[in-house]
């Protein structure tokens, strides 16, 4: 009796390369490789990096879950960009303050403080740090 292998062996080829084609894709999309901000790992250190002239003067960023701000020149601050009503995102930054948009609560750049409700919390303060042109953001 002979056995004969079965002839999905090109078929199998085929999927892998897609299949790593589709992760390739997903990885370009989602881990921050080209865009002006990605997250970082590894030697106990964790956070996400934004170039400092990425961040606007008077106004500020959304950088994943991380909103920064430059208040005024050359100070940064960051903040969780979960809304403290509800946990939502917040969705802009104005020269005049974090706004949330679902249900129109407002935040200071400064210090993330409430400015107008119905959030009633600051938004929590994240760590920013400088390391010559980037931030660190954790
Ligand atoms: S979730 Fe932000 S104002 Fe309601």
């Amino acid at each position: 009796m002979t056995v004969t292998e079965p002839s999905y062996t090109a078929s199998r080829r085929a999927l892998l390369a897609a299949t790593g084609a589709g992760a390739l894709a997903l990885c370009l999309g989602g881990c921050g490789i080209g865009g002006g901000s990605q997250t970082t790992g590894g030697n106990g250190g964790s956070g996400t990096t934004v170039a400092v002239g990425d961040v606007p003067v008077g106004s500020g960023i959304i950088v994943g879950s991380f909103v920064v701000t430059q208040p005024t020149e050359g100070t940064f601050e960051a903040f969780s960009s979960r809304c403290t009503h509800q946990g939502l995102p917040v969705q802009q930054v104005t020269d005049a303050a974090i706004v949330c948009g679902h249900h129109g609560s407002t935040f200071s750049l400064a210090d993330g403080s409430v400015i107008t409700g119905p959030a009633t919390q600051a938004l929590t303060a994240a760590t920013v740090t400088r390391d010559g042109d980037t931030l660190t953001i954790s």
